[in-house]
């Protein structure tokens, strides 16, 4: 049952013919012998359905037998795609819109075309899969914290799988993650009470900061009665230099009995 090696007697035999026909009809058939493929392409070459020893051939020139042999170009440049929005429910049931990009390479030609049949799609969809499957065993704030460590298991869970099939995933990222209108709304609600709740807190850890600080200030002043009323000629002062005009100032009749008490 398991294939058998080599070609085989027909097909050398075949291969042999194919070859004096091109020696023979040398000026023409090296035109359709010599191939040339860019410095990011290898060529995969079948020679009667079989590759060839040797694996990829490239970048540049190489040679192929007429009627035997035919080839296929693989591209071994990064290529880079959109994961569409996946809605996803995390763990916590919330629903949400995430999308990403990954960035690959062909990394070995001949399992890219051997191993599968189109590398570019299969590996599109299981990107898609795997990041349903990273998403859905995170609840909501893990996935809006941690997008580093989630890209970071996508592309070590894509990289293993796409292995076998030549492919090596380079690099993964979350683009974006979109909620919900309401949950938004809720959000958004809930953060502006935090912070006018913490607005409030200072304000009143403030006033009472002034009230200890008045309080100790009064302690002060009752201690000689002379310092009340250099306080008010103080604030009389204040006054004129600020509003240069008349000034009406109550004169408490306390600060008086100073005088009134030493004519006595
Ligand atoms: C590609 O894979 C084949 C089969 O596993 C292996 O023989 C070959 O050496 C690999 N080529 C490179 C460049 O790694
Ligand atoms: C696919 O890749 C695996 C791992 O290198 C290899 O063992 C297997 O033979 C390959 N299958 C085909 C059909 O080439
Ligand atoms: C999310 O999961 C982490 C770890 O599993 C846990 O510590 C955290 O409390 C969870 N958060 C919510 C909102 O459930
Ligand atoms: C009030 O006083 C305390 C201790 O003196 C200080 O730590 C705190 O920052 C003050 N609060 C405000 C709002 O200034
Ligand atoms: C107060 O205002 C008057 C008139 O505007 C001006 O002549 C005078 O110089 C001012 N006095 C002071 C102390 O600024």
């Amino acid at each position: 049952d398991s294939p058998s090696k080599g070609l085989g007697l027909c097909g050398w035999i075949l291969v042999a013919v194919s070859f004096l026909f091109t020696l023979v009809t040398f000026p023409i058939s090296i035109w359709m012998c010599i191939k040339i493929i860019k410095e990011y392409e290898r060529a995969i070459i079948f020679r009667l359905g079989r590759i060839l020893q040797g694996g990829a051939k490239g970048p540049g020139l190489f040679f192929i037998l007429p009627c035997t042999d035919s080839f296929i170009k693989v591209d071994m440049r990064t290529i880079s795609f959109d994961i569409p929005p996946q809605e996803i429910l995390t763990k916590d049931s919330v629903t949400v819109s995430v999308d990403g990009v990954v960035y690959y390479r062909v990394q070995n030609a001949t399992l890219a075309v051997a191993n599968i049949t189109n590398a570019d799609s299969a590996t599109r969809l299981l990107a898609q899969t795997t990041l349903r499957n990273v998403l859905g065993t995170k609840n909501l704030s893990q996935i809006l914290s941690d997008r580093e460590e989630i890209a970071h298991n996508m592309q070590c869970t894509l990289d293993d799988a796409t292995d076998e099939w030549g492919i090596k995933v380079e690099r993964v990222e979350i683009k974006d993650v979109k909620l919900p209108v309401q949950l938004q709304r809720a959000m958004a609600a809930e953060a502006e009470a935090s912070r006018e709740a913490r607005a409030k807190v200072i304000a009143a850890e403030g006033e009472m900061n002034a009230s200890r600080a008045l309080k100790e200030a009064s302690m002060v002043i009752t201690e000689s009665p002379a310092a009340l009323q250099l306080r008010y000629l103080q604030t009389l002062t204040t006054i004129a230099a600020e509003k240069n005009s008349t000034i009406v100032f109550p004169l408490p009749i306390d600060m008086l009995q100073g005088i009134i008490g030493a004519k006595h």
